[in-house]
């Protein structure tokens, strides 16, 4: 498993903030709160996405890291498993990959299928460690995600570490909004 990741420090008066891996399940109720914060979560939300992230986690590949501040407390996270075709988020994607060609992206990938940092902790380097982190134990030769198609700090920090859009106005069933699908060779780009 990899070590933690001393990140620090951001300044004065800021906490040193830790990245390292995670124990999402025992955790799952704090993320929960980051997500909220971040990404705008209600309550009833929370509720389903608890049972996904636990589901999701009983997966043998399913790996997570945290960053935590010097008092302990979970400023963002990130998860991820190896893709399958047979997983929701794959059969929902496939048709518009296969649509652009880039269908054969759903083999050997890691799927990203959250990344979240409070808005207190953003941009100071937190998430792009995070997904470094974690894409660098993948032990697979890509990776692929889906991120609401629209000009944001998460589609900017997926662009600067290499992902590209395989598909545009991807519509997931209940997501008001479409979603990009992008993907990127592992190890992602670093910085400079
Ligand atoms: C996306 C998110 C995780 C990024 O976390 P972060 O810790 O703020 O990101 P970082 O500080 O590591 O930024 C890394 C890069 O992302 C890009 N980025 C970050 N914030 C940005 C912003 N507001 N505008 C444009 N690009 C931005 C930049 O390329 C930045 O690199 P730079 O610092 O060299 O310019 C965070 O903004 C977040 O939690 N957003 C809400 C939830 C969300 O959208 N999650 C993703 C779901 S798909």
């Amino acid at each position: 498993m990899a070590a933690a990741t001393p990140m620090s420090p951001w300044g004065s008066g800021t906490p040193d903030i830790v990245v390292g891996p995670l124990d999402l399940a025992a955790r799952v109720d704090e993320a929960l709160v980051v997500q909220a914060h971040a990404f705008g979560l209600s309550q009833d939300e929370i509720d389903v996405r608890r049972h996904i992230v636990l589901r999701h986690l009983d997966d043998p590949g399913a790996r997570s890291f945290g960053a935590v501040a010097a008092d302990g407390r979970l400023v963002g996270f990130v998860y991820g498993l190896p893709n399958s075709r047979t997983h929701w988020w794959s059969t929902v994607v496939e048709p518009y990959l296969r649509v652009t060609g880039s269908e054969d992206w759903l083999d050997g990938s890691f799927v990203i299928t959250e990344l979240h940092v409070h808005p207190e902790f953003q941009q100071r380097g937190i998430g792009r460690s995070l997904i470094t982190t974690i894409t660098d134990t993948a032990d697979l030769p890509r990776s692929i995600l889906s991120a609401i198609d629209t000009d944001s700090p998460a589609r900017g920090l997926y662009r600067a570490l290499g992902y590209q859009d395989l598909a545009r106005q991807v519509l997931f069933p209940s997501a008001p909004k479409p979603y990009a699908v992008m993907g990127a060779p592992l190890p992602l780009r670093r910085r400079g």
